[in-house]
C-alpha cells in the first residue's frame, strides 16, 4: 500500500471486491462514449463493465489498482494494467453472452463492434494500461500521476520495456497527462464509424519506454 498527501488516499492493488466500484466508475468516467454504445441498456451498464472487468481480471492478464478516498472502501480513482497473456476466445465469449443477455442480441452486436475500437495487438514486452479513471471531484490532485507511477512499477517488476496506451484525440486532458507523463505517439487509428457515432476519430497509440 502506498500513502499519498499525506495519507488522504491509500492506492492499492485491487481484488475483485472492488470490481463493482471499478465498474461505475469506468461508467461514469467515459458516459460520452458509453452512452451511444448502451442506448436504451444503459441500466445495464454498469452490471455489463463488473463482468468486463471480472473477465479481464480472471482471464486478460490484468491487474488493477484502485484509490480509496476519504471514506474508508470508497473507490475514487482506478487503473487496469495488462501485463500477462490475455485469453482472448474466453474473453470474448464472457463479454458476448453478458451483452446478448443484457442488450437483447441486435444491440449487442452494435455494443460489440463499438467497443472493438481501438484495436491493439498485444506485445510481450509491453505492459498496457487501459480505462483510467478518476472519480470528478477527485481531479487535479495528481491521483491519475499516482496510478500511472503504479502501473510503471508494475511494468519493471513484470520485466517489460515498454508501457503503452490508447487515447482518444479529443480527450485533451489525457493527452496532456500522457504528454507530461513522457509518452508518445507511435501510431494512430481512424475510424469513420467511431467518428459518427462517439464523436472520436481518431485513436492514438501512445508508448513510453521504461
Ligand atoms: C484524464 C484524467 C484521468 C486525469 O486525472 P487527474 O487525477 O485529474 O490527473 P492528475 O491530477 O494526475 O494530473 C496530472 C497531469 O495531467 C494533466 N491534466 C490533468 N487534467 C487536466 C486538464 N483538465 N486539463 C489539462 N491538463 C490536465 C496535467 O498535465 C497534470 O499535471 P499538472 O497538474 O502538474 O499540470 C481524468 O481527467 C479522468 O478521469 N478523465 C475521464 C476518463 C479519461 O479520460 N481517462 C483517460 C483515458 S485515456
Amino acid at each position: 500500500m502506498t500513502n499519498l498527501d499525506a495519507g488522504k488516499f491509500t492506492l492499492r492493488e485491487a481484488t475483485p471486491e472492488d470490481d463493482g466500484a471499478i465498474a461505475a466508475l469506468v461508467i461514469d468516467g467515459f458516459l460520452d462514449k458509453f452512452r451511444p454504445v448502451f442506448g436504451r441498456g444503459m441500466d445495464e451498464s454498469v452490471k455489463i463493465m463488473e463482468k468486463w472487468v471480472s473477465l479481464e481480471h480472471r482471464f486478460g492478464g490484468v491487474t488493477s489498482f484502485v484509490i480509496e478516498g476519504y471514506e474508508a472502501g470508497e473507490i475514487i480513482a482506478s487503473v487496469g494494467v495488462r501485463v500477462a497473456p490475455s485469453e482472448d476466445d474466453v474473453m470474448a465469449r464472457g463479454l458476448w453472452r453478458t451483452l446478448n443477455r443484457n442488450l437483447g442480441f441486435l444491440r449487442a452486436m452494435w455494443a460489440t463492434t463499438m467497443l472493438s475500437y481501438p484495436r491493439y495487438t498485444a506485445l510481450t514486452g509491453e505492459a498496457y494500461v487501459e480505462r483510467l479513471v478518476v472519480a470528478p471531484e477527485a481531479r487535479k490532485q495528481g491521483l491519475a500521476r499516482s496510478l500511472l507511477d503504479a502501473s510503471y512499477d508494475l511494468a519493471r517488476e513484470t520485466h517489460k520495456r515498454s508501457v503503452g496506451l490508447h487515447v482518444s484525440g479529443n480527450n485533451i486532458p489525457a493527452m496532456r497527462l500522457y504528454e507530461n507523463e513522457g509518452f508518445t505517439e507511435v501510431s494512430r487509428q481512424r475510424s469513420l464509424m467511431t467518428a459518427k457515432f462517439l464523436n472520436i476519430r481518431d485513436w492514438i497509440y501512445l508508448r513510453k519506454d521504461l
